[in-house]
């Protein structure tokens, strides 16, 4: 049975995707399909939708779900930053626009037996892509005990990470741990009561998603596509005036967008105390959001999980020689 996923500012994403009829789209992170589906009806009849996922099990619900739009949706089980790669097989050398809604499915997290979530008993897995080698159950049984403070501190901000870290090293001497049981309760018993009683998010989420962004090099990937993949020879891979979206659901992700975005819109380089440029560096791109796009009250009350969403949007700016 196909499943879906509540895609999050979807007007919002059309509005700054700048969806148009006979257009060439791309949904590097298609999930359950959610925002795909709105994106082409917007295209539609002409236009053409890529869309592509590391996660079989969203490729294959994505050939269900987008059956009716067969003709016009080339789907694609592979890492975003294949992109330039499947555009060439595609025979495409630009695109109007790329939508990245990074994070998690709902299939995923609630529905995969991949051990996403801390609630219920699943193997400590946590690989979107199950062709990778390494699991989160690799990670807290091997890792040395500084490698995980430091992934705790850094990927999931957590403030109790030394405790946590020195807490499952101590564990995993006496029994692997294996399951996200396991994990949840261990991490429970590292943390100091008082924080278990004001805190309005379960001890272990942070645990949870600092795992998870290692097992996926969620911030890598991130990191490649906005300074490698997208803005390689001055955003060729985008048409003039095209537009690029990005949703993120971490402030560190979120951060690395903003930045990027910022630098791709400055061009010059040069230290202002040189007379005139000398780096020949011109603006690429024109960030479309001052400020991240975030859901309204609503939508945060209608779905939760889109609370912690933000989108940047950008433009490539047309080169005039
Ligand atoms: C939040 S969901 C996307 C939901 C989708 N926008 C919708 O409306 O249904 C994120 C999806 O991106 C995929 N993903 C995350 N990082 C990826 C990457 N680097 N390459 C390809 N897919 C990725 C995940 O497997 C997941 O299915």
């Amino acid at each position: 049975m196909p499943y879906r996923h509540v895609p999050v500012m979807v007007d919002e994403v059309l509005h700054y995707l700048n969806c148009r009829p006979g257009g060439i789209y791309v949904d590097g992170t298609l999930g359950g399909a959610g925002h795909a589906r709105r994106i082409i009806e917007q295209i539609l009849p002409h236009g053409l939708f890529i869309g592509i996922d590391q996660d079989k099990d969203a490729i294959e619900n994505a050939k269900e779900v987008l059956k009716p739009y067969s003709d016009r949706v080339n789907l694609f089980r592979a890492n975003f930053i294949s992109l330039p790669g499947i555009l060439s097989q595609l025979g495409i050398s630009a695109v109007d626009g790329i939508l990245l809604d990074l994070g998690l499915s709902f299939h995923q997290l609630k529905e995969s037996g991949r051990g996403f979530s801390f609630e219920g008993e699943e193997p400590l897995d946590m690989r979107m892509d199950i062709q990778v080698d390494q699991t989160a159950a690799d990670l807290v049984n091997t890792l040395r005990e500084a490698d995980l403070e430091h992934i705790l501190k850094t990927y999931g901000e957590e403030r109790w990470a030394k405790r946590i870290a020195r807490t499952i090293v101590w564990n995993r001497r006496h029994e692997e741990i294996r399951t996200t049981r396991q994990l949840a309760q261990i991490v429970c018993g590292a943390i100091p009561r008082a924080k278990k009683k004001n805190d309005r998010i379960h001890p272990a989420t942070r645990t949870f998603m600092a795992l998870r962004i290692a097992v996926n090099g969620e911030l890598e990937r991130l990191r490649y596509f906005l300074e490698d993949v997208v803005t390689q020879n001055d955003a060729a891979i985008l048409k003039p005036r095209g537009h690029l979206c990005i949703i993120s659901f971490h402030s560190l992700e979120d951060r690395m967008v903003k930045h990027r975005f910022r630098a791709l819109e400055a061009g010059c380089v040069c230290p202002t105390r040189l007379p005139k440029c000398v780096c020949d560096q011109r603006p690429v791109m024109k960030t479309l959001t001052r400020k991240p796009i975030v859901p309204i009250p609503e939508e945060v009350a209608r779905n939760p999980l889109s609370r912690s969403a933000k989108l940047r949007a950008s433009e490539k700016i047309p080169y005039e020689k």
